[in-house]
């Protein structure tokens, strides 16, 4: 049977006891971090939130019974230890906190046994992944997570108070409800009351918020949890936390604005960081063409050139080719990585196929004056050393090449520029560089569906010069969106909304939808807008991803306390999972899963 706290009442947390303590007699509860015999004396090292702490016990000053009690600790045994604080007797410990102390233990009492956990709880953990997260409680334990989990709590408080004080009010939005127009696949949840309907969980608080800015909310935030049934990668999870926010009466600079000194604060109290504000903002058009992204990593050069102006003239039919369909030819210019082997600039052409490339030119100038190139023999001398000027090459680069429309040209570009300056080690990792993107098109043409689609969603403004286009040219029309970029992440969106019915009509019109079917799925939304909307416009910031760089993680897994895995499956749980036949029944759902295996899924 194990001990209980009875009469004991915990005086401080392990990891925060130090010198100003000597002396004191305190009462410390915790995890057994590792247990060392030496015969007469026993050295455990004690674990809490707060950090470590060493405790020792001598049969002397314990006695023979609390004595045996420590002979049998084990790690993540929970502890009580009544003891008296002392300078350290042994050699200091600079890694540790506590590492001029002790606690001289005078009780000990065992609140919980423990077995052997199925992988050691330290700091930086070796064991893969896939263990931890069968056993996150325990992953939890480690300090790197608690670190992050404490960071995240501080600032999701700071986000509170800042927006508190700049008039926001906090208001939830519901979790069952219908599609929102994010685009995304929606998780789904079935209705017993209404056989056959079903919920969406949001993917965002998009209409809600509209609405509550038709209701006269003029600042709403929310910590909001959206669901989007999409492929995970490293920043994104099915299950995320957006830093949600909408406010009336405003246009773009507003809502940058106050975004900026939102994200000023959170950097300030969270790591100690500077913000130095305005944040730097670049048009759409400009991303894409100087860094072939629209959440262009700044913290490096390597800029995308455009020369198709250069080769149009050229023997070389990759590239004359591109250009007669209306393409583009531009390039990346490695500083001096002339000599790079050939294997490796096959892995780069290899790494462009994987994003569309039909293959990579690459032209190395060589520091004797000769080419080594995959085209060069296309060109005359001439053509080549204004290429190479075009490029701002000098003995020792190589330039790299991709030839094709446009889209393909910067996503290739785009993503390789990235590739290279991570194998080439050329980020600083100890930049915070902050961009917003302005700008961006308002629609997007989407080959699959044969129509134009909402590059945000589709209650995003025009820009008021562009809004002329809406007919006769809408792929030129851009949009009053924005996102803030943060070395090379989209933290966060968000746009000035449509609030004029005949804007949103013929938007809807643009985007193929019936009037019927715009009813059908915003209908409530477009009735609201008919009783006095005021102008408004908001942002989203990925809270997941705002905590994971500023604590310099690489996935956001490492920031939420209980993550999926690829696959969307939460390995600790179990989910998702088979249910009871008779919850099926009383949803009156019948499963057909062999189909769904005919159908490849
Ligand atoms: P958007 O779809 O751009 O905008 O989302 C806003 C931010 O949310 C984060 N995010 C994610 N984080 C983790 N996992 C995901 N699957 C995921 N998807 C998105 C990103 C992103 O920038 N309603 C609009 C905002 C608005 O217009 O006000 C919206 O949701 O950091
Ligand atoms: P090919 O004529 O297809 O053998 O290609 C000659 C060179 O041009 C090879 O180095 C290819 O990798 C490269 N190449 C092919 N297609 C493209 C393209 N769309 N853009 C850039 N380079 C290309």
């Amino acid at each position: 049977m194990a001990e209980t706290m009875k009469g004991l009442k915990r005086t401080n947390r392990c990891g925060e006891l130090s010198k100003a303590n000597i002396g004191e007699e305190v009462t410390v509860m915790g995890w057994v971090q590792k247990q060392r015999n030496k015969g007469g004396i026993i050295f455990v090292d004690m674990r809490d939130r707060a950090g470590l702490l060493q405790v020792i016990f001598e049969e002397s000053d314990c006695g023979s019974e609390n004595f045996a009690k420590a002979e049998k600790l084990r790690s993540e045994f929970v502890i009580a230890v009544v003891g008296k604080v002392e300078a350290r007797s042994g050699a200091v410990n600079e890694n540790l906190e506590t590492g001029e102390i002790e606690v001289r233990a005078r009780e000990i009492r065992i609140l919980s046994e423990a077995e052997t956990p199925p992988f050691p709880i330290e700091a930086e953990s070796k064991t893969k992944e896939e263990l931890r997260l069968k056993y996150r409680y325990l992953d939890l334990r480690r300090p790197n997570l608690q670190k992050n989990l404490k960071l995240r709590s501080k600032i999701t408080t700071t986000i509170r108070s800042h927006l508190d004080a700049e008039g926001f009010y906090e208001i939830e939005t519901p979790m069952l409800t219908k599609s929102t127009p994010e685009g995304a696949r929606d998780y789904l949840v079935p209705s017993r009351v209404h056989p056959g309907n079903f919920y969406a969980l949001p993917q965002s608080p998009q209409i809600f918020k509209q609405l509550l800015m038709c209701s006269g909310y003029d600042r709403y935030f929310q910590i909001a949890r959206c669901f989007r049934d999409e492929d995970l990668r490293a920043d994104r999870q099915p299950e995320f936390t957006q830093v949600d926010m909408e406010l009336s009466f405003v246009d773009v600079d507003d809502v940058i604005d106050t975004t900026e000194r939102m994200v000023q604060k959170v950097c300030k109290e969270a790591i100690g960081l500077d913000v130095q504000l305005p944040i730097a903002r670049m048009t759409w058009q400009e991303a894409m063409d100087r860094f072939g992204s629209d959440k262009p990593d700044t913290r490096f050069g390597m800029e995308l050139k455009n020369v198709s102006d250069v080769v149009k003239g050229c023997n070389f039919g990759v590239f004359t080719g591109a250009l007669e369909n209306g393409g583009s030819v531009r390039g990346i210019n490695v500083k001096g990585q002339a000599e790079m082997p050939r294997k490796k600039i096959d892995a780069l052409v290899e790494f462009a196929k994987g994003y569309g490339a039909k293959g990579l030119a690459y032209l190395a100038v060589l520091p004797d004056g000769t080419y080594k190139s995959s085209f060069a023999k296309f060109m005359t001398e001439e053509e080549l050393k204004a290429l190479v000027s075009a490029m701002e090459g000098e003995s020792g680069d190589l330039l790299l090449f991709a030839a094709d429309k446009n889209k393909i040209v910067y996503s290739v570009l785009g993503a390789l520029r990235i590739e290279v300056a991570k194998q080439l080690d050329m980020i600083d990792n100890d930049k915070f560089n902050f961009l917003w993107v302005t700008e961006f098109p308002l629609l997007e043409w989407s080959e699959e569906e044969e129509r134009f689609v909402a590059m945000h969603h589709p209650f995003t403004m025009p820009m008021d010069e562009d809004l002329q286009y809406l007919d006769s040219d809408p792929g030129r029309v851009r949009a009053k969106a924005y996102d803030i970029v943060l070395n090379g992440v989209e933290l966060g969106g968000g746009s000035v909304r449509i609030f004029q019915p005949e804007v949103q009509e013929k938007m809807f019109e643009v985007l193929g939808f019936t009037r019927e079917e715009a009813y059908e799925r915003f209908g409530f939304l477009i009735n609201a807008f008919k009783y006095g909307v005021p102008p408004h416009a908001g942002l989203a910031i990925g809270l997941d991803r705002f905590v994971m760089l500023l604590v310099k993680a690489d996935n956001i897994r490492e920031v939420i306390a209980f993550p999926k895995v690829k696959d969307a499956s939460c390995l600790m749980t179990e989910a998702p999972n088979v249910v009871d036949e008779q919850q099926l029944r009383d949803l009156q759902i019948s499963l057909d899963l062999a189909d769904t295996e005919k159908s490849g899924e």
